[in-house]
């Protein structure tokens, strides 16, 4: 069984949103990641239909799997998560989310995940209430929680979102669950502080922080970091 997902020795994750690196320069800037020690990746898949847009093809995901060692945390926005999780059991994955709103049979869905040997997580919208994992929390090994709606980068965080990843927080916490909570959406120099504060350990990095174009992806990086700490001593 694959390790957990990796984490700093803080206990935070950065893994950049690779739908916000250069796409023409994909095999240089997943490069660039790793000289700057990240440690995973995040792949949104998209299918133009769950979602309007459809920024990552499975075959450029499949030649870059050649091309790193990084880990692959796949984020599912698709009608038809089966298809999309067997071709990534193919591929290789280290995790894979569902978006609950998408999955007709989730329970089922997060077992044929686990089957192929990868860690499954439930993915939530912004508008989606905690009550929807209520079932399948013990089938969890992560909870995603969208902080803007799905599809796009360069959002801003809906309002709340905080608030619920506090509240996912205490539910695991009530129940003894120990699952990360990987936020995505807007997570930058500014919210990070309250996200980890709130208790989130896998933060989503796009162009808000480590692809941010006011500086260089090692900077941003650096910067990801401090507003981590400042997260921590939050705590
Ligand atoms: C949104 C994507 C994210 C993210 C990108 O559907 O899943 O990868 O929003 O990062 P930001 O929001 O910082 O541009
Ligand atoms: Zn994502």
């Amino acid at each position: 069984m694959p390790s957990d997902p990796p984490r700093s020795p803080v206990g935070v994750t950065i893994a950049p949103s690779l739908m916000c690196a250069d796409l023409c320069r994909l095999s240089e800037s997943v490069k660039e990641l790793e000289d700057h020690g990240i440690d995973i990746l995040h792949i949104d898949i998209m299918d133009a239909r769950f979602v309007p847009n459809m920024p990552l093809g499975l075959e450029t995901l499949k030649q870059l799997r050649s091309m790193t060692d990084l880990p692959y945390d796949v984020h599912l926005m698709v009608e038809d998560n089966g298809f999309f999780i067997e071709r990534f059991a193919e591929i290789g994955a280290r995790m894979i989310s569902v978006h609950a709103e998408s999955a007709i049979h989730l329970d089922r869905t997060l077992g044929l995940i686990r089957s192929h040997g990868i860690r499954p997580g439930v993915a939530l919208t912004p508008a989606s209430p905690l009550s929807t994992i209520e079932w399948v929390l013990d089938q969890l090994d992560f909870v995603l929680l969208m902080t803007v709606n799905p599809g796009f980068a360069g959002q801003e965080l809906v309002e709340g979102s905080l608030r619920k990843i506090a509240d996912c927080r205490r539910l695991l916490e009530d129940r003894g669950i120990e699952i990360p909570i990987e936020v995505d959406g807007n997570v930058g120099f500014e919210n990070i502080p309250e996200m980890v504060s709130a208790g989130a350990e896998i933060l989503v990095a796009g162009t808000s922080s480590v692809f941010h174009p006011g500086a260089s992806v090692g900077e941003n990086i650096r910067k990801t970091w401090e507003s981590v700490e400042i997260g921590l001593r939050d705590d």
